[in-house]
């Protein structure tokens, strides 16, 4: 018997201040109404210096975990997608792992730009269905706000932060995530990229003055593959899911521009009512962009048991990435007291984490201490 990669829970983070294209305007030469018309975005979330890539992760993967009423110690495997990850290395997944107390867990953070969360739910799925993992937390989580030149009014006004999470279980029962379409095309790598910061551009003074740690994009050769690869990938993944177009009950488009996901309505005659949009909020928030929409259509009863579900998303690399979905979980939210108790359990997992901290340190001082009172009496 075959197993399926069902997706059991999710959730959402997404920072507090608001900062709405009014109050952009009077900082860049742009205004609401080219926005508005332009892109469909009115407001965007901006993180705070706690609101880290690992802090919306973390908290996005816990509701998922209290949505799925999991214990976290049953997770294999927690993969976060992300371009602005917490450092270089390690990697945000390892913070994830360490606050969620996912003392079995493997965890990586994967790169593939906006089709992050795609390439990371599409991962997932195959080591569910091959057998080699039960239980997977795979996270969307950005602070695209840390890597925007503020004074560029062509793409300060597009983006901003937050994460989603879903958490994928291993089951016989058929449904979850049935199909799965990967893609790249990295003769178009410099369309979308930041250049400083890498092994290449190092930072040094010079790529701070020449704004090389920065989002620099051709946003109109970008709006083109979108328009082409969006349509396209989304008709292989229902093929290979062995749906047709028609029979999908709702689109989840990567929330980038609102004129992309009205092309690929036409393109697909899809009837608006079956695409998902919520970037008149947010904006674009990359590799959290469909986690958030998913969580988003679920609570808007737009994602119920049985519904055909596909996520497309396109992105920096160049790559793009379509899920096919059969929605299998009710809609669910975690009991006040379900939640109040795995706080509870969260805040045993950080003492148990400075704890393990704290015997590292002190296993580092007796080692040292043996090594000067060996060297001492091999001197003698
Ligand atoms: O996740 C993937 C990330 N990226 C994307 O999805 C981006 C895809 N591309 C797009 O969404 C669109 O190309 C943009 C929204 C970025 C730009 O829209 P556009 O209709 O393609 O505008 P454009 O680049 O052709 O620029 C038209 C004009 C230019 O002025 P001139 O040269 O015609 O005088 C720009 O300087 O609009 C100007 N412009 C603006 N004006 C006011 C560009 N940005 C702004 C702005 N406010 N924020």
């Amino acid at each position: 018997m075959g197993r399926y990669a069902h997706i059991t829970g999710w959730g959402k983070y997404l920072p507090q201040r608001i900062l709405t294209n009014t109050e952009l305007a009077k900082s860049v030469d742009t205004t609401d109404e080219w926005i508005r018309e332009r892109t469909g975005i009115g407001e965007r979330r901006i993180a705070s210096a706690k609101e880290t890539t690992a802090m919306m992760a973390i908290h996005a993967a816990r509701e998922a975990i209290e949505v799925a009423d999991l214990d976290p110690q049953k997770i294999d495997l927690i993969i976060v997608a992300t371009a602005t990850p917490e450092y270089t290395f390690p990697a945000t997944a390892c913070l994830v792992q360490d606050a969620l107390g996912a003392s079995r867990a493997g965890a990586f953070d994967l790169s593939a730009g906006c089709s992050g969360f795609g390439y990371a739910l599409a991962t997932a799925a195959s080591w569910i269905r091959s057998g080699m993992h039960n239980t997977v937390l795979v996270i969307g989580s950005e602070t695209l706000s840390q890597f925007l030149d503020w004074e560029d009014r062509a793409t300060c006004v597009l983006f901003g932060d937050g994460a989603g999470a879903v958490l994928l279980q291993g089951k016989d029962q058929p449904g979850g995530v049935l199909a799965t379409v990967l893609g790249s095309d990295g003769s178009g790598g410099e369309l979308l990229i930041i250049p400083g910061g890498g092994s290449k551009h190092p930072a040094s003074a010079e790529t701070i003055a020449t704004k090389l740690h920065v989002i620099k994009m051709n946003g109109r050769e970008v709006y083109r593959f979108a328009t082409r690869v969006i349509a396209h990938a989304a008709r292989e993944v229902t093929k290979q899911a062995g749906w047709t177009i028609e029979k999908v009950d709702l689109l989840i488009p990567h929330q980038a521009n609102v004129r992309i996901l009205d092309s690929a309505a036409k393109a697909l005659k899809l009837s608006p009512e079956k695409i998902f949009a919520n970037l008149e909020h947010y904006g674009n928030t990359s590799a959290a962009s469909i986690p958030i929409a998913l969580c988003e259509a679920i609570d808007a009863d737009r994602v119920k048991p049985g519904d055909r579900v596909v996520m497309v998303a396109f992105g920096a690399g160049l790559t793009w990435a379509a899920c096919a979905v059969e929605w299998s979980a009710p809609k669910h939210r975690a009991a006040p007291v379900q939640v109040a108790l795995s706080r509870v359990r969260y805040g045993f997992f950080g003492l148990r984490s400075l704890l393990a901290r704290l015997l590292r340190r002190i296993d580092a001082l007796f080692s040292w201490l043996i090594d000067r009172i060996e060297g001492k009496r091999g001197g003698e």
